[in-house]
């Protein structure tokens, strides 16, 4: 059996996929900070307690995976954060979690992985957003991480597909998760107006059924109609 590691498994999209992979055959190695939400359970899903921003756990985890997998052959870069509001008004611990989640964890995660990635001709997948793409008012610092994350994706696959590596980066647009609970908006009431973590999930899926030889390398996935709702609370 295969095994995949997929940050942020405890919630939203990165709970589908690591579902998904487990449907597909894989076993799931899921990295995150509290996985007391969660009411799946199955003995090829195999949860990890990591905050992935600290880099010293995060290096003895996956030691400690590589000591059990002979083949990793998928890591999904998936947990994120986002805090959202004028640039002045959120917090510099709040700027440097966005920064150390969404894009240096990712690269050193790689890193970590990549020889054995190599060696099993494997994918890394990269959940970065729609606002790498788009200019994101009130959303500075946090696109500025998926901006950072889409292009150490697309470099790295430049880099690394002579060696067999597909590096796949995934754009997704507003997705109804847990996500906005610190944002004083979210995604629209009608099913029109978001996308889910099963999109999500699907979208891999077909990533991982391409024949040999062909790389979905950016994949963007949007609802229908663009529509948010703003709540009554701001951001704290
Ligand atoms: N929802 C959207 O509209 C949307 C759109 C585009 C892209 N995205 C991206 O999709 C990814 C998943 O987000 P989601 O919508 O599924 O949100 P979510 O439900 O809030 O999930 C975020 C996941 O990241 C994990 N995480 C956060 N900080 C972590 C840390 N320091 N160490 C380990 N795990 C950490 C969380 O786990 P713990 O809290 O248990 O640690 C959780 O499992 C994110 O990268 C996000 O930027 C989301």
């Amino acid at each position: 059996m295969k095994a995949a590691i997929v940050t942020g498994a405890s919630s939203g999209i990165g709970l589908e996929i690591a579902k998904k992979l487990v449907e597909l055959n894989f076993k799931v190695y899921g990295l995150a900070r509290d996985f007391s939400k969660i009411d799946y359970k199955n003995e090829n899903f195999i949860l990890i307690n990591c905050d992935i921003t600290k880099s010293n756990i995060l290096e003895e985890k996956v030691k400690e995976i590589k000591s059990y997998e002979k083949e990793i052959y998928i890591l999904v870069n998936n947990a994120g954060v986002g805090y959202f509001g004028p640039h002045e008004e959120i917090n510099t611990r709040k700027l440097h979690d966005i920064i150390a989640t969404n894009l240096e964890a990712p690269i050193i995660l790689t890193h970590l992985l990549l020889r054995t990635l190599k060696e099993s001709q494997g994918f890394i997948i990269n959940i970065s957003s729609i606002t790498a793409k788009v200019i994101s008012p009130i959303g500075a610092a946090y696109s500025a991480s998926k901006a950072g994350l889409s292009h150490f994706s697309e470099s790295l696959f430049e880099e690394t597909r002579k060696k067999g590596v597909k590096v796949v980066t995934i754009h997704p647009d507003m997705t109804k998760t847990n996500f906005y609970n610190n944002a004083n908006f979210k995604e629209g009431e009608v099913e029109e107006s978001f996308i889910t973590g099963q999109c999500v999930a699907d979208a891999v899926k077909m990533i991982l059924n391409q024949r040999e030889g062909t790389v979905l390398t950016d994949i963007t996935i949007r609802p229908q109609k663009h529509m948010i709702t703003k709540k009554k609370s701001s951001i704290k």
